[in-house]
């Protein structure tokens, strides 16, 4: 697929098909984030892969945030939990950096991904200290995101046509609505 090909068509994926994801591809995968750009090049990003099924099944028992929103990674064959060091990224303008370089990072390995067929979900909703603790994350450390990734069902579940309605996951801002040119000339 092309790029831009790849960008319209990729949609979050919340129902797995069992099928493994192939180690070459995850591979790709991982290195599409590697090769992330970041400010001053520091890289604060870490990422946790999970593979095991029992540890995925049992992770997804504890990090929820609000009861079992997001129970649905259980069936992913991989689990991506995105990290960041703060210390280790710039600051400028008195903006912490660690979490645009982190995004960029996750965002390319969700592309990546989706060139082979494989879907993911960005997750928010999680809560910090339980990932921290169950995964044994330095307190030093942010958890930025996380994702499952895998093979996308054929089938949406009820649940995911749900969160997709509820989301209102196709719709986007206009262009006019977020572009200004030459000054700005949107609203306030
Ligand atoms: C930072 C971030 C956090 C998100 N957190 C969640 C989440 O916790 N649970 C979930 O089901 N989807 C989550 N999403 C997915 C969004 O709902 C989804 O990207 C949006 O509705 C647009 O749909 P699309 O990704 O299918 O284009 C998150 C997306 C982003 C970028």
């Amino acid at each position: 697929m092309e790029l831009y090909e790849i960008i319209q068509s990729r949609e979050s994926v919340r129902d797995f098909a069992e099928t493994a994801i192939e180690a070459e591809k995850l591979e790709i995968i991982l290195e599409a984030g590697r090769l992330a750009p970041s400010a001053q090049n520091k890289q604060c990003w870490r990422f946790v892969v999970l593979q095991d099924k029992d540890n995925i099944k049992r992770f997804a028992k504890h990090i929820g945030l609000l009861g079992t929103v997001n129970f649905f990674i259980a069936q992913a064959p991989v689990v991506i939990v995105a990290c960041a060091d703060p210390k280790r990224s710039a600051r400028v303008n008195g903006q912490e950096y660690y979490l645009v370089d982190t995004a960029i990072s996750f965002q390319q390995m969700m592309l990546a991904a989706w060139s082979m067929g494989i879907g993911s979900c960005w997750l928010a909703a999680f809560n910090e200290k339980s990932v921290r603790q169950y995964l044994q994350i330095p307190e030093n450390i942010r958890v930025v995101g996380l994702s499952p990734f895998g093979y996308p069902k054929e089938k949406n579940s009820l649940y995911s046509k749900a969160v997709k309605t509820f989301a209102g996951s196709r719709n986007r801002l206009e262009l006019d609505k977020i572009i200004t040119k030459e000054k700005w000339n949107l609203c306030r």
